[in-house]
């Protein structure tokens, strides 16, 4: 049984394989590149490198090296078909079952591509060189596109081209093209008529660049009819999936962090002209969850900048409100608000793209900002008011899925709220004054798990085993007893664990007498899991990964009293702080 091709494609244009391998080992970037410590083998120095470009991940010192599936199958110990199912699944894809279903699915869904690209192709070329379309390019030269837009976007223009509906009908059967929305049956005139006639067309294409569906827009504003229509929903085109250009722009990302999302077509197209390339647009509905999971993995920063207008705005609240559940630690989403009666096509057609990106810098508002101040602005000076206040805010920060973000978006608020209250009794005060100190915990936890040194990591693996072999632990206690960890939490934790297993008892997660969130710490970031995972039986390969660790870890601690006599003899020139080196240095080496 063979996945299709395309099935493998489609799961390699979704996923970086930074992101994926991101979820298990913990990456810098490095020019190009990333960087970490191999999943591979225990090391000190990173020597795991990970190629978003190229598609490959390469480990020096094993010579492991190849792609996201691949990747997959070792670190998990996943066969091919299993990891597939598992990246399909990251990747938000249907799974693939070789069911017959299957089979003619992807025959339908051959066909219902093979008709778009078709017609895409023709009303494209059509409007360039057929001289009926004279009105549509008067309109687009009108709204001062030239013709390296309409190419880039393959815009066109449907006229009641005859030949082409016959083409169409005689090459593809009924069901087929009534699949694809283009055509609908007309029951007055009883025969199938051209869903986007006179309307300027706009191809919505898939991640993969496959025009799956359209835009269409009247020329001349009318009362009876919608100034822009869509293709209907159909099984291959479900709008709250797709954004407009993102075919384009994934390309970017391995260069480029921002992503601009605005509301219309014409947004990205007058962006585009002005040479600012990043950017998409969520086809005129409510933004979803799915589509800030799929624009998080390729941008770090979403900047949401829809119409200066009230709906504009509106639009943007709910989507903020929307999108702060997917809020994580390393991405950021921000609003930006244009004048009023401007929208993004408008402002940068009138101020060019440097006035554009120096206005974006400076008035970017991070969403957990944007979205107090907007509860704030009505909310009067008498108790009743603030409750329904904060209750608003907590409420909105608790559907935050991050627990790090949760923490600290609820830490903000509070802050905030307290500060609006200033002459509140003491004890009222108080209550509210915990939060702030807080914040910094937070913040500063926050930081850290953003730049993990190599020898974290190295006591999160370290900490993995004892956590995850107790009774191994228990009977080899007298290897660990007197390890020196460096990082106080680590060192909390590690306390807590020999403590527990000196009461002859097995190390049990649930009982530690600890912040969940250090041993979440561990658990997530230690390196060596997939290791240990795949060698969980064999106690005597885990004890020399054990003392293996160990001995990295006194090495560490030896390094560092080096250093130190290192610059204590520079001061002091003495002969004992010499010989002390000398004899540390012998040690390092014999280690
Ligand atoms: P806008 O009306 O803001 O579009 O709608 P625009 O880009 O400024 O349009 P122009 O400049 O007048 O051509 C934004 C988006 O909302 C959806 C479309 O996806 C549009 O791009 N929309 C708008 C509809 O689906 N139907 C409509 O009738 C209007
Ligand atoms: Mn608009």
């Amino acid at each position: 049984m063979k996945y299709p091709k395309e099935y493998l494609q489609e799961i390699k244009t979704r996923l970086k394989i930074s992101t994926v391998v991101s979820k298990t080992v913990s990456l810098k970037k490095r020019g190009k590149e990333y960087v970490g410590l191999s999943p591979f083998k225990t090391e000190k120095t990173p020597s795991f490198t990970v190629n978003d470009e190229k598609e490959f991940y390469h480990c020096f010192s094993t010579a492991e090296h190849g792609n996201i599936f691949d990747f997959v199958m070792k670190t998990q110990n996943f066969k091919f078909g299993e990891s597939v199912k598992y990246l399909a699944n990251l990747a938000g894809m249907r799974p693939y079952t070789f069911s017959k279903e299957d089979e003619i699915r992807e025959e339908k869904w051959n066909k219902y591509k093979l008709i778009y690209a078709r017609y895409v192709e023709f009303y494209h070329n059509d409007l360039l060189k057929n001289p009926l379309a004279k009105e549509a390019k008067a309109y687009l030269k009108n709204r001062s596109l030239t013709i390296d837009e309409v190419k880039k976007f393959k815009i066109g223009y449907v006229s009641n081209d005859q030949n082409f509906k016959e083409d169409i009908f005689r090459e593809f059967n009924e069901s087929e093209i009534k699949e694809t929305g283009l055509f609908y049956f007309d029951e007055n005139k009883k025969k199938y008529v051209e869903r986007f006639r006179n309307r300027v067309i706009f191809p919505i294409n898939n991640i993969s660049g496959e025009p799956i569906a359209l835009g269409g827009r009247i020329l001349k504003n009318n009362k009876y009819l919608a100034k822009y229509i869509n293709s209907p929903e159909t099984s291959f085109f479900k709008k709250g999936y797709n954004l407009y250009n993102l075919d384009f722009t994934r390309k970017l990302s391995n260069n480029i962090n921002n992503i601009f999302l605005v509301e219309g077509y014409m947004d990205v197209v007058g962006l585009s002209k002005n040479k600012v390339d990043n950017v998409v647009a969520n086809l005129g509905t409510s933004l979803t969850t799915r589509q800030i999971l799929t624009l998080n993995q390729f941008f770090q920063h979403i900047i949401i900048c829809f119409d200066g207008d009230e709906s504009g705005y509106k639009a943007a609240l709910r989507a903020a409100e929307n999108s702060i559940i997917e809020l994580k630690p390393e991405k950021e989403i921000s609003f930006l608000f244009l004048p009023d009666k401007h929208d993004p096509d408008s402002f940068v057609n009138e101020k060019g793209k440097d006035f554009f990106e120096d206005f974006s810098e400076s008035n970017s508002v991070p969403i957990h900002k944007f979205i107090f101040t907007h509860y704030s602005k009505d909310i009067d000076d008498n108790p009743s008011s603030r409750a329904i206040f904060e209750k608003k805010l907590r409420g909105i920060a608790l559907t935050i899925k991050d627990e790090f973000i949760r923490k600290y978006v609820l830490e903000y608020f509070l802050e905030k709220v307290s500060k609006l209250t200033p002459n509140t009794n003491f004890k009222y005060k108080k209550n509210y004054f915990k939060p702030t100190k807080l914040l910094k915990s937070t913040q500063n936890y926050y930081n850290e798990t953003k730049s993990l040194r190599a020898i974290d990591i190295k006591e999160f693996s370290f900490l993995y085993i004892l956590l995850k072999k107790p009774e191994l632990i228990k009977d080899n206690l007298n290897l660990i007893e007197n390890v020196k960890l460096f990082s106080n939490e680590n060192k909390l934790l590690f306390e807590e664990i020999v403590n527990q297993t000196n009461n002859f008892e097995n190390t049990d997660i649930q009982s530690l007498k600890i912040d969940k969130s250090l041993i979440d710490r561990v658990l997530k970031y230690a390196s060596i899991k997939h290791i240990l995972v795949k060698n969980f039986k064999n106690d005597q390969k885990i004890l020399e990964i054990l003392s293996e660790l160990i001995r990295d870890l006194k090495n560490y601690e030896l390094e560092l009293r080096i250093t130190d006599l290192e610059s204590r003899f520079s001061k002091d020139l003495s002969e004992a702080t010499f010989n002390e080196l000398k004899e540390l240095k012998k040690l390092q080496k014999t280690n």
